[in-house]
């Protein structure tokens, strides 16, 4: 199978197309021939060791979330059938989506909706896997609440945007201005133009945060927080930034990896309450291209190579 791979960290150059050998369905595993996976923001991280301690195996196949069609099954599987269109999430600490084939557990896999192409499926997966985990299972939002969707623009957090509107909370987000209309369109009540405004001058008395951008944003999240107040991070390592203040509570979603959460996208999308977000297409083999893009951190919707 053909697929865009690593043989070392380091910048978007070290990504390669080539070919590997087509994995194998292992116990309670399918083999999905992909279609459409997505790129995120995790993935430069990688390639580019920000995450630090991780032993990778070279080559070694990025990419974390996909859709595809079921062409093998594994012993014990019994509830998909050869030909079933699928998408989902890699496993925790596996990753390989970047590719023609990928070997998974069914227990993680969900049926697409035909609504979905695999393109919007693979945009949705893992974004929307965060976005509910972190919206509706750690935040735990409320109708009637008001939330700071820090990043507006980025794909996990215009999910949430959605996710957030459907509730029936009160939306307040922060972006570049060129991302505003885009914004107000997927139902934002406010938007702050961080190049021009200091949130914390303009926004106060929120009962949650969601923050994705990470650094000094995160820090500064807190400040927006009425007493009482949550916020849940994904954007400054595997645990929340510790608060000065003692009467807010910081939250770092664990975002595991199940079939109901992407069940829960598709019913969202069939619900009408989250929409497809803006698709930039690349092919497999321009895999590079794609992470400079990514990298450079002020995407607006998100980046799907089309494997097939
Ligand atoms: N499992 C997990 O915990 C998990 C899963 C997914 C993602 N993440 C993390 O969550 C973060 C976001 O991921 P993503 O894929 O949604 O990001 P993304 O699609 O790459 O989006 C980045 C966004 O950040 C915005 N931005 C940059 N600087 C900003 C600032 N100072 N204030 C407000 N907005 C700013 C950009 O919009 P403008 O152009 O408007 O600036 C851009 O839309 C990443 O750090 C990623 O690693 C964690």
């Amino acid at each position: 199978m053909k697929a865009a791979m690593i043989e070392k960290n380091g910048g978007p150059e070290v990504l390669i197309h080539g070919d590997l050998p087509d994995p194998i369905a292992g116990p309670g595993e399918v083999v999905v021939d992909i279609h459409a996976a997505s790129i995120n923001a995790a993935d430069w991280k990688v390639r580019a060791d920000e995450y630090g301690g991780l032993s990778l195996t070279f080559p070694y196949v990025l990419g974390r979330d996909f859709s595809g069609l079921i062409s093998a099954l594994g012993d014990g599987v019994d509830d998909f059938a050869v030909g079933d269109a699928v998408f989902g999430v890699c496993d925790v600490g596996q990753e390989g989506a970047y590719a023609e084939k990928i070997a998974i557990k069914a227990a993680i896999i969900a049926r697409k909706p035909d609504t979905l192409s695999h393109m919007a499926a693979a945009a949705l997966a893992l974004t929307g896997l965060t976005a509910t985990v972190s919206i509706e299972d750690t935040l735990k939002l409320q109708s009637g609440e008001t939330i700071l969707i820090q990043g507006g623009a980025g794909g996990v957090a215009g999910f949430a945007i959605e996710l957030a509107k459907h509730l029936g909370a009160h939306v307040i987000t922060t972006a570049s201005a060129a991302n505003h209309d885009y914004l107000r369109g997927l139902g934002a009540d406010q938007i702050i133009d961080y190049n021009a405004e200091d949130f914390t001058a303009v926004v106060s008395g929120c009962d949650a945060v969601f923050e994705t951008v990470g650094g000094d944003v995160a820090e500064k999240s807190f400040d927006v927080l009425k007493p009482g107040g949550r916020a849940a991070f994904i954007a400054s390592g595997g645990t929340a930034p510790e608060s000065a203040r003692g009467d807010v509570t910081a939250l770092r979603p664990a975002v595991g990896r199940d079939r109901e959460h992407l069940e829960r996208i598709a019913e969202l999308v069939a619900l009408g309450a989250v929409g497809i977000p803006p698709i930039t297409e690349y092919p497999l083999s321009e895999a590079a291209a794609a992470h400079r893009v990514s990298e450079a951190r002020h995407l607006k919707g998100k980046l799907v190579f089309k494997v097939r």
